[in-house]
């Protein structure tokens, strides 16, 4: 009897931790590992960019765009695009093909790596909300 009522309490808690929001550390987290596999060739490691063609994230004011933002990431762009007042047109970013939650997740980090803090979390919910290109 006293096993069935541990087991009880087990799904339970299982069931309220897995309903709770993902906390802003672990997305970010999460969020690292994503930009690792799917950013870091085209973006670097110090989110510098590349080339004249790729523009930055470290710094970049399109990221206080948070709609346009979700919008590249989901649906990729063909430019031309405007990053610090310089224009970016000679190439494309394809969709990475992330889910809702990554793609939450490599946004938290991005926003929280290099010189860049914001600390609002972005959600699966926001994501999920941008329903075409921006
Ligand atoms: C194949 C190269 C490539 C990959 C991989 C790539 N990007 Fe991009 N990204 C670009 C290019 C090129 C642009 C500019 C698009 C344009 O000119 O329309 C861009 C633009 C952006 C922008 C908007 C401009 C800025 O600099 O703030 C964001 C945000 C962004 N990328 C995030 C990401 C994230 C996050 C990933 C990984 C999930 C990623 N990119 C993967 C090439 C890439």
């Amino acid at each position: 009897m006293r096993m069935f009522l541990l087991i009880y309490i087990f799904s339970l808690l299982g069931i309220f931790f897995s309903i709770q929001n993902k906390s802003m550390d672990q997305s970010i987290e999460d969020g690292s590992m994503i930009y690792d596999d799917f950013c870091i060739q085209c973006h670097g490691p110090l989110g510098k960019g590349l080339t004249k063609n790729i523009p930055p994230l470290d710094s970049s004011d399109f990221l206080l765009n948070i709609g346009k933002s979700i919008s590249i990431i989901k649906y990729g762009s063909k430019g031309p695009i405007i990053v610090n007042n310089k224009k970016y047109n000679g190439n494309s970013m394809i969709s990475q093909g992330l889910d809702d939650e990554e793609i939450s997740d490599v946004l938290n980090y991005i926003k929280n790596k290099w010189s860049n803090s914001d600390k609002s979390q972005i959600t699966v919910k926001d994501v999920n909300n941008i329903k075409n290109p921006i």
